[in-house]
């Protein structure tokens, strides 16, 4: 198969050529399996969504216009953004956006991509808080932001603090925050960044309704099995746990008792094949009650959940 640099010289061909002008479906037919020769999976779904993105239009709307000719400048805006899809650059970093429960949020290589399970997640958190008002919460290595985001946009939460250990995470998380309060869905008042590592942005006798976390928590010996949309790109950082994936988590609940308000709930992503280890610490704790794992959609084992033992 030819490279997308025959999508520029074929582009200046005249229609009578035996293939013709490249037209919006003649382009998608050409880059699906451009895409899936490369091990893209979704090559044709994605040449879509990137074809679209370069048009500045609808996935919707390309259909509309299906056997339009494509323009030299549209061709020159998609040929590397195809390009980077074929050298296995996940499609979020490309577009730079992500859907996250009710949020579009920016992404780029300096945070992990949210992913579906992680709304979960956050539903556990709301299903907990339920009508409660005021509460406080705290998301231990926030990334995009996409949990303490959903927390303030969507819960009774008076106040969320989101920390990471990534400055550059924190940055992403802050433009999250800033488009946010732009378009009225979070009050900047609520939020609060800090950055550092586990409990140690936590000041001296601060306490949160809601310690929520998804940690890094794959261990190094997983990494070959992991895409190259993963491994090659997503930051390490955000993957990668010592004591095979279990080190951040295993801290997590260590110190979670002197952070967790009487009766809170501290909620965690785990890895598969972690969460009855968590459980069994959690549970090992006086200062834990309730602890449980909880599944995923598709019913694996992905959360745990421990509320605080009431203070005495
Ligand atoms: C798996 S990503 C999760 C990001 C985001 N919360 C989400 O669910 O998409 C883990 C995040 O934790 C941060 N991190 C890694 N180790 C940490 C630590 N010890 N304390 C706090 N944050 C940490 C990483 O920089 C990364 O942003």
């Amino acid at each position: 198969m030819t490279s997308p640099g025959a999508v520029d010289s074929a582009a200046t061909r005249s229609s009578d050529d035996a293939s013709g002008p490249w037209t919006v479906m003649r382009i998608i037919r050409w880059s699906g399996p451009w895409l899936q020769d490369r091990g893209v999976e979704t090559g044709r779904l994605d040449a879509e969504h990137l074809l679209a993105h370069a048009l500045g239009t609808t996935r919707l709307q390309l259909y509309l216009q299906y056997d339009r000719p494509l323009t030299p400048d549209e061709l020159s805006a998609f040929r590397p953004l195809i390009r980077r899809r074929g050298a296995r650059e996940p499609l979020q970093y490309i577009i730079g956006r992500q859907g996250f429960r009710e949020l579009d949020l920016a992404v780029d290589r300096r945070v992990l991509i949210p992913r579906p399970e992680t709304e979960e997640l956050v539903q556990i958190v709301l299903d907990w808080a339920g009508d409660r008002a005021g509460l406080r919460a705290i998301d231990i290595g926030t990334g995009s932001g996409c949990i303490a985001l959903s927390l303030l946009a969507e819960g009774p939460f008076e106040r969320v603090v989101a920390t990471d250990v990534s400055a550059g995470a924190l940055e992403v998380a802050r433009a999250n925050a800033d488009a946010l309060v732009a378009g009225a869905l979070v009050e900047a008042s609520r939020l609060e960044f800090r950055t550092g590592p586990g409990f140690g942005p936590v000041r001296a006798g601060e306490r949160f309704d809601v310690v929520v976390s998804n940690p890094p928590y794959v261990g190094a010996e997983e990494a070959d099995g992991l895409e190259p949309e993963v491994r090659e790109w997503e930051p390490a950082q955000a993957l990668f746990a010592d004591a095979d994936g279990l080190s951040v988590l295993q801290s997590l609940v260590d110190g979670a008792a002197a952070a967790v308000a009487s009766g809170g709930l501290f909620a965690v992503e785990v890895g598969l094949g972690q969460a009855e280890t968590l459980r069994d610490r959690m549970e090992a704790r006086s200062e834990f009650e309730g602890a449980r794992v909880h599944r995923d959609l598709t019913g694996r084992p992905r959360f745990v959940s421990a509320h605080r033992t009431p203070y005495s």
